[in-house]
């Protein structure tokens, strides 16, 4: 790829090496979902949103597309000027909706993306500023927890976060709680929150999305493997990992698995580090929950947000909701 557009200081490889040092060590095994968008990741999740079984992408996609006039009525009434701040960014698919509308109907709005992925925020830059040369887009190459300070910069203008793709969805239920919190007190009354929430249907459609019949969603949760190995002079052999999908429709919760296949013991050169592994382990890598209507109200009032619109696909399967502070 071409020279970086996006600055950046954000030391995620000192990140990693905590996470894998940590998380290695731990019974049961764990590695945070975060660590999977290295270039080929964030590659493969751009993938994964093209896929048949994959609903996320296709149902948040068909509501942007259905009520982003609706969605600009409630950013921007009377058309005052707004801040725009993606929290996760990612390749932008269908933030793009949003933002060619809004070009479109001449709104007065600048765009923050913020993604820990370079590789993800410099392709989503690029085109963006070759689509709308005239759009104000401010980048940031950070993890959304330290750039949450964006949203209490002063400011006349509305702040409107996007917090899109089920994001929310990757939090355990108090991280969630807390995260909200945590945007309630940065945010000035009358800023908005927009968030995707993926939500709980047939278990068997659910399961389907993380176990596609293309092998997409094991080779993106293989690749932590593969990163690990590169970043970490590590010897993971990816054939010795089979990739585990589980759906308790008790809780909503979706979990990623890695699973060894057989005993070895891996080296992670650059940590001094040896993991034993039995047959049938894990290394437990996502969590991807989905919500109830009740659920999602209780978050926002939980947090001291108003829900003051609910947007849904034609099948239910999808909602981008409204939080204004
Ligand atoms: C599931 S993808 C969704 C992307 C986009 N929001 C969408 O709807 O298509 C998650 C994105 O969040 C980014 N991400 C994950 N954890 C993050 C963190 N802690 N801080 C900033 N970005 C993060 C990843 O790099 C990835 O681009």
């Amino acid at each position: 790829m071409g020279a970086a557009i996006v600055d950046s200081q954000l030391p995620e490889s000192a990140a990693l090496a905590d996470e894998v040092r940590t998380g290695l060590q731990t019974t049961p095994k764990r590695l945070s979902s975060r660590f999977f968008y290295d270039a080929e990741g964030s590659r493969l999740f751009a993938e994964i949103m093209h896929s048949p079984d994959y609903y996320l992408t296709r149902s948040e996609y068909e509501i942007l597309e259905t009520h982003k006039a609706d969605m600009l009525r409630q950013f921007s009434p009377g058309n005052q000027p707004f801040e725009l701040v993606e929290l996760g960014a990612g390749d932008g698919l269908k933030t793009k909706i949003l933002l060619g509308f809004f070009e479109s109907q001449k709104a007065d709005f600048t765009y923050a993306p913020i993604d820990i992925s370079a590789d993800a925020l410099d392709g989503l830059v690029a085109d963006v500023r070759r689509q709308w040369p005239d759009l104000q887009v401010n980048p940031r190459h950070d993890d959304y927890f330290s750039a949450l300070e964006l949203l209490s910069q002063e400011t006349d203008n509305r702040k409107v976060a996007l917090f899109l793709g089920s994001n929310i969805g990757n939090f355990a239920p108090d991280d969630a709680v807390d995260f909200y919190q945590q945007l309630h007190d940065r945010l000035q009354p009358g800023d908005i929150v927009l968030t995707g929430f993926d939500l709980q249907k047939n278990p068997a459609i659910i399961h389907t999305a993380y176990n596609d019949r293309e092998g997409l969603t094991k080779a993106f949760n293989l690749n932590l493997l593969r990163r690990i190995n590169r970043e970490l002079e590590a010897n993971f052999d990816l054939d010795a990992f089979d990739h585990y999908e589980t759906y308790n429709p008790e809780n909503g919760e979706a979990r990623s698995y890695l699973v060894s296949q057989k005993v070895q013991t891996v080296t992670i050169k650059a940590l001094d580090m040896q993991v034993p592994f039995q047959p049938g382990e894990i290394i437990h890598t996502e969590i991807s929950r989905k919500f109830s209507r009740t659920q999602i109200e209780q978050l926002a009032q939980q947090t001291g947000f108003s829900v003051t619109a609910w947007f849904t696909d034609s099948q239910g399967y999808f909602a981008d909701v409204v939080f204004e502070r």
